[in-house]
Formats: structure tokens, C-alpha cells, sequence
């Protein structure tokens, strides 16, 4: 199924909130965000970025407090669709100020309130509310993984390209000493060129409460807005504990499991380093996986073409997940006192490993060949005040759509071998083509219900 163009399901409606587009004074739906260079004249050198957050209560929190930590940002508007202390409440009481909404839709409606948002939604209802307000010109930093289906993150790149809005996806992981100082090793050629790529998740899955959709319906709580919750979902009653909040991960409606959970963080780095972006295959092995709910272990290789980083003209990456599911060292061909990681990567080099724990400081293999190799720390970023100052043309973010849609991509296409297990599945990204098992393709978008159609690029 070519996608270059929004296939014929995804063309009926954009569900912007035409209100939106007009108060907006954007005639047609097309706006140019204000560019980053062009902030200081536009707002003023010393005017603050208006922030909005959808989703504030757990990660949503962080991601609020520490963009809004930024001297340069004032936090302008709150959404959450749960109205109670550890949502809405805490974020209400905290900024008093913010105008509060529990529909993301009415805050779009009102596009003079803010110039940016900070989407910190479950990964269901990262697209819709991102591409409507990137329609908008509003800069946007969204959550990992970047989107739910691999049409939504080419959308995502697209969207941030045509408005020239300023995007920062919430790998944060990506600004800590640790990942950068693992991507300089790389660069400066201390392992050699790379020859293969192990990563690894091998934690339990606690949000995976059954092993099938409770029966009957709980009744929703006044303070929760269930419909705004399942957004573009199909609709199923609410039951408490088992999607909102924080549990959701298990469901194939709402999530992608633990690659999705993990894949964009401890991919990341194999990324930056390799400097790889789209593969050419991916092949999974998958147990434990239902109708409604994700894989309990999965094993996913991933075949790209070689880049200058990488010893050959193809390098594979095997991703590894599922309670102790991890590569053995004979298989990493490191020696038995070598530490592993307990989630992470090991990139294979000609000359040496790396080893590059989930945010912890890498270090290399054989220990005796290293044992007086220097580490070259590199100095952290701050990845939410960057976005900040990116917005008013000071700084420029690394985890832009540019580059987390393409890696949200990768690892979205593994999500969609671990349904097809066994199987090698052959991408084309440019043409935006999944060839190989019959279907398969069609699993690169989903179907969104009624009233709930994205705005499409
Ligand atoms: N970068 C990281 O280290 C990291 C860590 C945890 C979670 N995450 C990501 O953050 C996102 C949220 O995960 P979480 O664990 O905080 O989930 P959560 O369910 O605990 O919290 C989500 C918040 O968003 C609110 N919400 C849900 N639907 C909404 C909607 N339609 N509109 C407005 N508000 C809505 C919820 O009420 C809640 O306050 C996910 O994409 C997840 O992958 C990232």
C-alpha cells in the first residue's frame, strides 16, 4: 500500500476544529509557524513562549515543570482529561493562571491563547492533538514514541516541514551526558565501524493487569472525561486500572507495547551514532500477543543499509524484550566478566564494543584493551528549555520530527513484524511501502473513530 499519499480511509475529514482554523485567522488550514529567527521581531526579544500542556498528570507533570523552568516560557493554558489532584489538579494549583480545558479541541480553539504545546498524552492521542496544532503554526513537543502508527510519524515529519514549527520529541534520554557521550565514541571511531547492534529491555510488564478485556462496565468517575480519554480509539466501557492512567501500555489500541514503550529511548543512541534512519527489512519473533493485547517477549532484526559509521554495506540491529529476554554475552562475543547492561545496547565495532546502558555511562569492551582509554564525557543538554529557546531562535532542538519520525518509524515497523511473526517484511520508505506478507501493510495506519479523523497533511 503506497502512502505517499493519504490513503482513501484517511482522506474524509481533517477533524481540526474549523473554529479553530478561523479565529486562527488561517484560511484553508495552512499556517506558517512562526519561525524561530523570526520570534524576536514578531514577539519581542523579551516576550515569554506561551505554553499549553495536553496531558499534565504523570509524565505529562515533568515534562510541564521542567519546560516550564525556561525563564523564557510562562504556562498558559491546561488539559487533561482527569480532573482529580494527580492530573489536572496538581497542574491547576501549581499554575493558576493557565486557563484549563479538559478537551484539547476547545484549547485549539482558542490558537491566540499560546504558541506552543507539550503533548504528554498515551500514545493513542499523540497525532491528533500535535498535527492539529502544528496546523495551527503552534510548536510542538511531543512524547515518545512520537506517534502510534508509522502513517502518523511520516505526518508528524511532514507536518513540522510544511508549517516550519519547532519540534522536540521526549527522548530526554538523548540530551543526558550518557547518550551523548556514547554517540562521540562512536563518531571518533574508538570501536572502529560498526558490524552489528544488540538492544535490550528485558523488564517485567507490570501494566498488563489480564490477559483479556474485563467484562461489563465500572462507572466512569465524575472526574474523568472517558470519551475525550479513548479520543480517536474505538469506543469500549471504562474499567478501573487497566487503561487510565499509566496502563494503557498493554493494549494494541492504545499503545505498542514494550518496543514502543522503550524502542525510541534505547534506540536512540544506535541511531545518532550509525547515523542509520530507515531500514530495508525487519523480521520479528513474538509470544504472548492477542487480539487486544501486546507481546509478552519479543525479537525483532532489523536490516539497514550501511552508513560511513558501519563496517559493511548492511548492519542489522536486534531488538530484544520481555521479563530476562536478552542476548547472551557468546552471542555478543564479550567475555563473561564483562557487565551487561541490564537494558541497553551493545554496538559491535571492528576494533572493540560499546556497551551503552539505559542512562548510565558507556564503557567499552575488552576491559583490558580499554583500561587506559580516556571516556570523553560529554557535557548535557537541556532537552525541554532547548525546545524553549529553539522557539525563539537561540538554540535548535536534536530530537526535531525530522529526526524522531523516522526513528519512531523503525520502530513502529517492528511493532508491525512482532504481528507477523517469522516473516520478512521489506520497506521502502521514500515510496512509503511495506511489501512481503499479505496485510501487512495495512497495519502502517488504523482505523479512527467517527469524528475523530486527524488533520492530514
Ligand atoms: N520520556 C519518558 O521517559 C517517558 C516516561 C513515561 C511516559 N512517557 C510517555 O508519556 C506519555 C504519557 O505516559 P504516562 O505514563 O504519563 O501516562 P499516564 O496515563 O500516566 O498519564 C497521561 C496523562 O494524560 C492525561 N490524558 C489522557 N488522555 C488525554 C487526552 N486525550 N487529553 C488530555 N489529557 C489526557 C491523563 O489524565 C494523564 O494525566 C506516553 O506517550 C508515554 O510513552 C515518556
Amino acid at each position: 500500500m503506497a502512502h505517499t499519499r493519504r490513503p482513501r480511509s484517511l482522506r474524509r475529514s481533517a477533524g481540526l476544529p474549523r473554529r479553530a482554523l478561523l479565529r486562527g485567522g488561517i484560511a484553508g488550514g495552512i499556517a506558517v509557524g512562526l519561525s524561530a529567527a523570526g520570534w524576536a521581531r514578531a514577539a519581542g526579544a523579551n516576550e515569554r513562549v506561551r505554553l499549553a500542556s495536553i496531558g499534565c498528570g504523570g509524565k505529562g507533570w515533568s515534562d510541564l515543570l521542567d519546560t516550564a523552568a525556561s525563564e523564557h516560557a510562562e504556562v498558559a493554558a491546561l488539559v487533561d482529561i482527569d480532573e482529580t489532584a494527580g492530573h489536572l489538579g496538581q497542574a491547576a494549583e501549581k499554575f493558576p493562571a493557565a486557563e484549563r480545558f479538559t478537551d484539547w479541541r476547545r484549547l485549539l480553539d482558542k490558537p491566540q491563547l499560546f504558541d506552543a504545546c507539550i503533548v504528554s498524552t498515551p500514545d493513542h492521542m499523540h497525532a491528533s492533538p500535535s498535527l492539529a496544532a502544528m496546523h495551527l503554526g503552534k510548536h510542538v513537543q511531543c512524547q515518545k514514541p512520537l506517534t502510534h502508527t508509522v502513517f502518523e510519524a511520516r505526518q508528524m515529519r511532514q507536518a513540522a516541514e510544511r508549517f516550519g514549527v519547532v519540534t522536540q520529541m521526549g527522548n530526554q534520554i538523548q540530551s543526558h551526558q550518557a547518550y551523548r557521550t556514547a554517540v562521540k565514541l562512536v563518531h571518533d571511531g574508538t570501536i572502529g565501524k560498526v558490524r552489528e547492534v544488540h538492544s535490550w529491555q528485558p523488564g517485567g510488564m507490570g501494566w498488563r493487569k489480564v490477559d483479556d478485556r474485563p467484562p461489563g462496565a465500572a462507572d466512569v468517575p465524575p472526574t474523568v472525561h472517558w470519551d475525550q480519554w479513548l479520543g480517536v480509539a474505538p469506543a469500549r466501557p471504562f474499567q478501573p486500572e487497566i487503561y487510565h492512567p499509566f496502563n494503557w501500555r498493554a493494549w494494541r489500541d492504545f499503545s505498542n507495547g514494550q518496543l514502543g514503550d522503550f524502542g525510541c529511548h534505547i534506540l536512540d543512541p544506535v541511531f545518532m551514532a550509525l547515523e542509520i534512519s530507515a531500514p530495508r527489512t525487519v523480521r520479528a519473533e513474538a509470544e504472548g500477543i492477542t487480539p487486544e493485547l501486546w507481546a509478552m517477549k519479543s525479537r525483532v532484526v532489523w536490516e539497514f543499509p550501511g552508513t560511513p559509521r558501519t563496517a559493511g554495506p548492511t548492519v542489522t540491529v536486534t531488538w530484544y524484550d520481555g521479563q530476562g529476554h536478552m542476548p547472551t554475552h557468546e552471542r555478543l562475543g564479550l567475555a563473561a566478566d564483562v557487565p551487561l547492561p541490564g537494558s541497553g545496547s551493545a554496538i559491535i565495532g571492528t576494533e572493540g564494543t560499546l556497551l551503552v546502558p539505559h542512562v548510565a555511562m558507556p564503557y567499552l569492551a575488552p576491559t583490558a584493551k580499554f583500561a587506559r582509554f580516556e571516556i570523553p564525557v560529554q557535557e548535557a543538554r537541556n532537552h525541554y528549555t532547548s525546545w524553549v529557546d529553539a522557539i525563539r531562535g537561540t538554540d535548535q532542538t536534536t530530537s526535531h520530527f525530522g529526526y524522531s519520525g523516522p526513528l519512531t518509524e523503525t520502530v513502529l515497523l517492528g511493532t508491525i513484524a512482532v504481528r507477523h511473526p517469522g516473516r520478512l517484511l521489506t520497506w521502502n520508505a521514500p515510496a512509503f511501502e511495506l511489501t512481503g506478507v499479505p496485510h501487512a501493510a495495512e497495519l502502517l495506519t488504523k482505523a479512527y473513530r467517527g469524528g475523530w479523523m486527524p488533520a492530514w497533511v
